[in-house]
């Protein structure tokens, strides 16, 4: 099962629960979230990794609400964290620091000293200044500090130009030779253990060569280091696993193990996962109103309430997101519709010349694999409160978010004296 929304007697169910009774319960727009897709996809991957016992640490970034994280932390997962405000998150859902793993390529002291504080697993460093760094603050905490190095293997991960992290000329990570010159100086690092590789190529990858490619050469490259006594522990894998969108036709979870673990036979180090979209993505939906049908001489738009502040990546990717009709009409004919928000921007729209069955003013629609880098990168944009969030289990459901007020938009914000 790719997910737990289907049709009943034509009408929009996540799990047990008519999508629309939400609806008409709490208004729209709201991400709904599948509390059984987010546990089945954690445990594909785990149970297709089993033989090398991997810790899966959920990526964050693709959908941190607690009631998700402490989802999959009370099924075993881990989390991959990129910031101070997920560190928080983490420890709100009480994951277990030692499941802990931090990236990015910009942590800043105060964050670098909370994770050391925390006592998280490890540091994916992505430069030699940011190391030196956290040797800086570990030796002030007088601590000892996990420090995996973010390998950038110079592969075209084929994917879209803005999610692909592993080729020569983007930010992230180290090149090889470099990272061969910090084994081979770990003596200047005396509060940290260097002792784990990180590699993550980029995101929505759905073919297997990229990930074999690149982990080819992070292979030679390990043999290279413990040829020369170096000792690494941790491998992490990264994420970046491709879900169906479309027609997209991605490896599961099973064919990327076969693919991957082969590669790595003998090897005895603590394999680490950080997959987002793969567990999250078709794990929700966001579901709008249409407000208005507009038709002019060029389009027919299908104006709703939600927008690009909810669901940005149409409008920053030109991602395609699927559209259900909460309610299905037998035999009515079909139209083609631009699906648009009601932000002041041409960028705002949800989908372009989408055939879709003949839309009316109030009809409820559902956008399909939001669960994953929707919410997450939602905004204010216009001063939209952003959307309510809600889990389903089974039968039962609850909002995890509430929907943000006009007083949430103002927190914070204040009129000086003197304007
Ligand atoms: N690990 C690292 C170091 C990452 O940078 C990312 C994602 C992940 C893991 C998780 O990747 P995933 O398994 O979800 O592919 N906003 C974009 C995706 C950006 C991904 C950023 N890094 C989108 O909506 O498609």
């Amino acid at each position: 099962m790719m997910h737990d929304f289907h049709y009943v007697n034509d009408e929009l169910y996540c799990e047990s629960v008519r999508v629309k009774d939400i609806a008409w319960r709490i208004g729209t727009p709201f991400y709904l979230y599948s509390h059984k897709t987010f546990v089945e996809h954690l445990e594909k991957l785990q149970r297709a990794f089993k033989s090398v016992k991997p810790l899966i640490c959920f990526s964050m970034k693709a959908n941190s609400n607690l009631a998700i994280l402490r989802t999959l932390v009370k099924k075993g997962a881990g989390l991959d964290i990129v910031s101070g405000g997920e560190l928080f998150r983490a420890k709100k859902v009480l994951c277990p620091p030692s499941r802990i793993v931090y990236a990015g390529v910009g942590k800043t002291d105060q964050e670098i000293e909370d994770a050391i504080r925390t006592g998280i697993l490890l540091f994916n460093v992505e430069s030699i200044p940011e190391l030196s760094r956290i040797e800086r603050i570990a030796g002030k905490l007088r601590k000892k500090v996990n420090v995996s190095l973010r390998v950038n293997p110079d592969v075209d991960p084929g994917t879209h130009e803005h999610i692909a992290t592993g080729k020569a000329e983007t930010k992230f990570g180290l090149d090889m030779d470099t990272v061969h010159l910090v084994f081979m100086r770990a003596d200047q690092y005396p509060h940290l253990l260097i002792c784990g590789i990180h590699v993550h190529i980029g995101s929505q990858i759905v073919r297997g060569e990229p990930f074999v490619k690149a982990f080819r050469k992070i292979l030679l490259f390990l043999t290279h280091l413990e040829k020369e006594g170096h000792k690494v522990e941790f491998l992490n894998l990264g994420g970046g696993l491709g879900i169906i969108y479309s027609d997209e036709r991605p490896q599961t979870a099973d064919e990327f193990a076969k693919q991957i673990l082969p590669l790595f036979k003998g090897k005895k180090y603590t394999f680490i996962f950080e997959p987002g979209r793969f567990i999250a993505g078709n794990s929700g939906v966001l579901v709008s109103r249409v407000l208005y049908i507009k038709e002019t001489q060029a389009k027919n738009f299908a104006i709703i309430d939600g927008g690009m502040n909810d669901l940005i990546r149409p409008a920053l990717y030109g991602s395609f997101h699927d559209i259900w009709p909460l309610k299905k009409k037998g035999l009515t004919r079909k139209s083609t519709y631009d699906v648009v928000g009601p932000i002041c921007e041409s960028g705002d729209f949800l989908a372009k010349n989408r055939a879709l069955q003949e839309l009316h003013p109030n009809d409820l629609v559902a956008f399909a694999s939001a669960g994953a880098y929707g919410f997450s990168m939602s905004s204010n944009y216009n001063a939209r409160p952003r959307a309510a969030e809600v889990l389903v289990r089974g039968s039962k459901f609850e909002v995890v978010r509430e929907r943000e007020t006009y007083l949430d938009l103002i927190r914070g914000e204040r009129i000086p004296r003197w304007v």
